[in-house]
């Protein structure tokens, strides 16, 4: 099964992706991942996208749609894989779908999680992540289980760079503009999906599920 996850910065893309992981057993590319790690490790691509990043501004579709490229054609992809985060503009849909046919492969689903704006803003404020495994928590939605530090490892959880304020709106801007023509893309290929994400993440996850099987 080969699947895409879209929606705005904060609304649960993530959150999703790793319980689709764990039951679908399909690996889960995150392009922001793939940025936040290549930064962590110091290379050539991490500083090149953290110039974007810290603006909230896209990372240019080239580089981007390169390293997608790279990480589809492994092993592990063979037998499915879910993209979060990518594509983001139609350029990248575009490059994906040339992909996509010389590998003879197409997308089955593509996962529109919505939810609105006000609250996204709210989501990514309380957002902290895991410095050491990743994992992602809510101050209030989705605490750890002592305040501050990671259920898996006991790590101190951080904030991340991006989920500044005034970064925070630079990005739900540009993802606003580059969301409709992208969906409309998808719409026109048959294969996309609305998800009510603005629900328990439990919930999400069965909408899923259910959209998936169907
Ligand atoms: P990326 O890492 O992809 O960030 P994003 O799209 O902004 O999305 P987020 O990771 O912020 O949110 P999410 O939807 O995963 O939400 P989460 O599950 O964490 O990209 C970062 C940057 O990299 C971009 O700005 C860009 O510069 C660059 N980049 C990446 N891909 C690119 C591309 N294709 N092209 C160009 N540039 C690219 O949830 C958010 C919070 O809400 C969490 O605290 C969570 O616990 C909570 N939550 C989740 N679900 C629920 C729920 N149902 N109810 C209540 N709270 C919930
Ligand atoms: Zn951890």
């Amino acid at each position: 099964m080969n699947l895409i996850l879209m929606g705005l910065p904060g609304a649960g893309k993530g959150t999703q992706a790793d319980k689709i992981n764990e039951t679908y057993h399909i690996p889960h590319i995150s392009t922001g991942d793939m940025f936040r790690l290549a930064i962590k490790e110091g290379t050539e691509l991490g500083q090149k996208a953290k110039e974007y990043m810290d603006q909230g501004a896209l990372v240019p579709d080239d580089v981007t749609t390169g390293i997608v490229k790279e990480r589809l054609g492994k092993e592990d992809c063979k037998d499915g894989f879910l993209l979060d985060g990518f594509p983001r503009t139609v350029a990248q849909a575009e490059s994906l779908q040339t992909l996509l046919e010389e590998m003879g492969e197409s997308i089955d689903y593509v996962l529109h999680v919505e939810v609105p704006e006000d609250d996204l803003v709210e989501r990514l404020a309380g957002r902290r992540i895991c410095p050491t495994c990743g994992a992602t928590y809510h101050v209030t939605h989705n605490p750890p289980q002592k305040e501050g530090i990671c259920d898996n490892d006991g790590t101190e959880l951080i904030q991340r760079e991006d989920d500044q304020a005034e970064t925070v709106k630079n990005r739900l801007s540009v993802n606003l503009e580059q969301m409709k023509p992208l969906l409309n893309f998808y719409h026109h290929k048959g294969c996309l999906v609305k998800i009510d994400g603005d629900q328990e993440i439990d919930q999400v996850f069965k909408d899923i599920q259910s959209a998936i099987k169907s």
